[in-house]
């Protein structure tokens, strides 16, 4: 029988003895494994360990600052920040189709890193791996159907000549959760909703620019704000808010208006494997809407996503 702090106390020690005088270098996304998997090994190693936060422009809103701030000032990790944002608006520009969308995001996230990771002289790379990761890549049940091309899974490229760090590829996800909270990190990271490594350009169907980036993080930020509010953030397992390529009717004091649509989203599962649609009360779902029709400029409708996964998918592309 173990307890999380003699993992954490063994994972501390192997990580300091595997790398020794080396340097270590790991992105970081604000999700619970990257940030347990950076705060541990900064404990371990201190500044031989840098982590580097790259912003692809598809972030939520203040997420790039939040994160920067948690990482820095409240968990003491040594963190680059890259800002990307204008080179991936710019790979996207027409671009429209989701399995293209994760393609460039994917290719250019990976460029960007590569090109952090040999001006750091850093010879590991870290990452997050829970061990449900390494059970799904080995996975032999059955043809493997693609259903979508995720990122985040699998890693970096060999030719980046790392070795690899996976110091949770022990633990399930409970677990990490646990391990981050005896490390002192905040709620706000423990408990983050799952964000997909494309972030807002699958969840803005059809072309990605900045304005519609900037209408769909303040309706998001609307959402999440009054789910928190309503103490229900920690029920749902993934809420958010989705951008259609649809405009709709509707009427503005003396006149019609005629603009975006919001879509809302939000699923209660425990493998995101399957999902069902989580029944938020309806007094809750009507001040997300009136809020968002009324502070959002060139937003008229909200609709509510009622389909569970399997047929639906979580996210909408
Ligand atoms: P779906 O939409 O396939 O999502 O039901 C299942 C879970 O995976 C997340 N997701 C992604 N994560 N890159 C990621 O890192 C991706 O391209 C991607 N697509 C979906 C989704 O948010 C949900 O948690």
């Amino acid at each position: 029988d173990w307890t999380m702090e003699d993992f954490s106390e063994n994972a501390i020690a192997s990580i300091r003895q595997r790398v020794g005088s080396a340097k270590v270098i790991g992105a970081v996304s604000g999700g619970v494994d990257s940030t347990v998997a950076a705060v541990l090994t900064s404990r371990a190693i201190g500044n031989q360990f840098e982590a580097v936060l790259v912003d692809n422009g598809l972030l939520r809103k203040d997420e790039a600052s939040q994160v920067i701030h948690r990482l820095r000032d409240t968990c003491g990790v040594q963190l680059r920040y890259v800002d990307a944002a204008s080179r991936f608006l710019q790979l996207l520009q027409g671009v429209v189709d989701p399995e293209e969308k994760r393609k460039v995001i994917g290719k250019t996230f990976v460029e960007v890193f590569e090109k952090e990771a040999k001006s750091s002289d850093a010879s590991f790379l870290l990452q997050g791996t829970l061990y449900p990761d390494v059970i799904e890549s080995s996975s032999h049940l059955g043809p493997s159907v693609t259903i979508k091309t995720h990122h985040n899974v699998g890693g970096l490229p060999e030719k980046m000549n790392l070795k690899l760090l996976e110091p949770l590829r022990d633990l399930f996800k409970d677990e990490v959760r646990e391990l981050g909270t005896l490390l002192g990190i905040p709620e706000e990271s423990i408990y983050r909703h799952p964000f997909p490594g494309p972030g807002l350009a699958i969840r803005i169907i059809g072309q990605v620019d900045e304005q519609r980036l900037e209408i769909l993080r303040h309706a998001d930020s609307i959402y999440i704000e009054e789910l928190k509010r309503a103490n229900l953030y920690r029920c749902i397992s993934q809420a958010f808010a989705v951008l259609l390529p649809v405009k709709a009717v509707g009427v503005m004091g003396d006149s019609r208006s005629y603009e975006d649509v919001i879509a809302l989203r939000a699923v209660e599962t425990v493998d995101y494997m399957t999902a069902r649609w989580y029944s938020i009360p309806s007094s809750v779902l009507e001040r997300v809407s009136s809020r968002i029709v009324n502070e959002v400029n060139g937003v008229n409708r909200v609709v509510y996503d009622i389909t569970s996964k399997p047929p639906a998918t979580i996210e909408w592309e």
